[in-house]
């Protein structure tokens, strides 16, 4: 098989990932991808770097032996920050694409110099976010919340189908944030650091109640700077091979909630 026939891996956790892989989809519809669900390890937030790390690396090696990936996407923004550097050190011939809070295009979008941030624990306690806050700290004021529980709670809503335990930590973690809106001192954008926030969208909405505050996910600059980069390999499927690419599916324990979420997300 040609190696522009190869899948690309997508990586997360659980279901958040998707949030990318939909975006991975609309940019690169002739490309074959297989989307892997950590689940029997989930949730990756509240565990030491040391254990994501761990993680990332088993799921990179499975990927690569037994779908022969020419592409890696950690579609998780704590497994970025415990592994992307090692991962990439551990395989130089390999195209690895990470994500990050999207603490710099936020700046552009804010009015009232406030940005609030929700990621994980782990992630705003890792090196990586550390090195990107002192970066554009001095530029705004931003609100750092871990929203602890958010990312397995949108999980199991994928299955029980209650948005309750969701709705209630979305409450708890704006509330925790302080004034929202466009009112001079407010928090008037918010930054969705960890990939399954987004598919929290609409309760985020509801929440919010028509205050005036903008959601930022990277989704689609990661799709983007993807595309970009297999361009640059020679790596891109050929649009001309056949007009759809494939999707395949596969989690490290329960697969209910991945299945329903992708046949919600994606029709898959
Ligand atoms: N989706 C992951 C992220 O972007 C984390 C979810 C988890 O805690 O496992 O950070």
């Amino acid at each position: 098989m040609p190696r522009q026939d190869a899948p690309i891996g997508v990586f997360d956790s659980g279901i958040g990932g998707l949030s990318v892989l939909r975006a991975l989809r609309a940019a690169l519809p002739h490309e074959h991808f297989v989307y892997f669900a950590d689940s029997a390890h989930a949730p990756y937030g509240e565990r030491d770097d040391a254990y994501v790390l761990a993680r990332s690396r088993a799921v990179l090696a499975a990927l690569r032996q037994s779908h022969g990936i020419k592409a890696f996407v950690i579609a998780c923004n704590t497994a970025t920050a415990a592994a992307a550097r090692t991962l990439r050190e551990e395989h130089p011939d390999a195209l690895l694409v990470g994500i990050e809070p999207a603490l710099k295009p936020a700046l552009a979008l804010t009015h009232t110099g406030r940005i609030g941030v929700w990621a994980t624990r782990a992630t705003l306690a890792s090196g990586k976010f550390q090195t990107l806050y002192q970066a554009w700290s001095a530029q705004a004021e931003y609100v750092l919340q871990a929203c602890d529980g958010l990312a397995s709670a949108i999980d199991t809503e994928a299955i029980s189908a209650d948005s309750t335990p969701v709705r209630a930590l979305i409450d708890r973690y704006l509330d925790a944030l302080g004034p929202l809106g466009d009112a001079p001192g407010a928090i008037d954008t918010l930054v969705l650091g960890c990939t399954h926030y987004p598919l929290a969208r609409e309760h985020l909405l509801a929440s919010l109640a028509g205050r005036a505050v903008a959601l930022l996910d990277p989704a689609d600059a990661v799709a983007r700077h993807t595309r970009t980069l297999l361009q640059a390999a020679g790596l891109a499927r050929a649009a001309s091979v056949a007009p759809q690419g494939q999707l395949t599916l596969r989690a490290s324990g329960p697969d209910v909630a991945l299945h329903a979420a992708a046949w919600r997300w994606l029709d898959a």
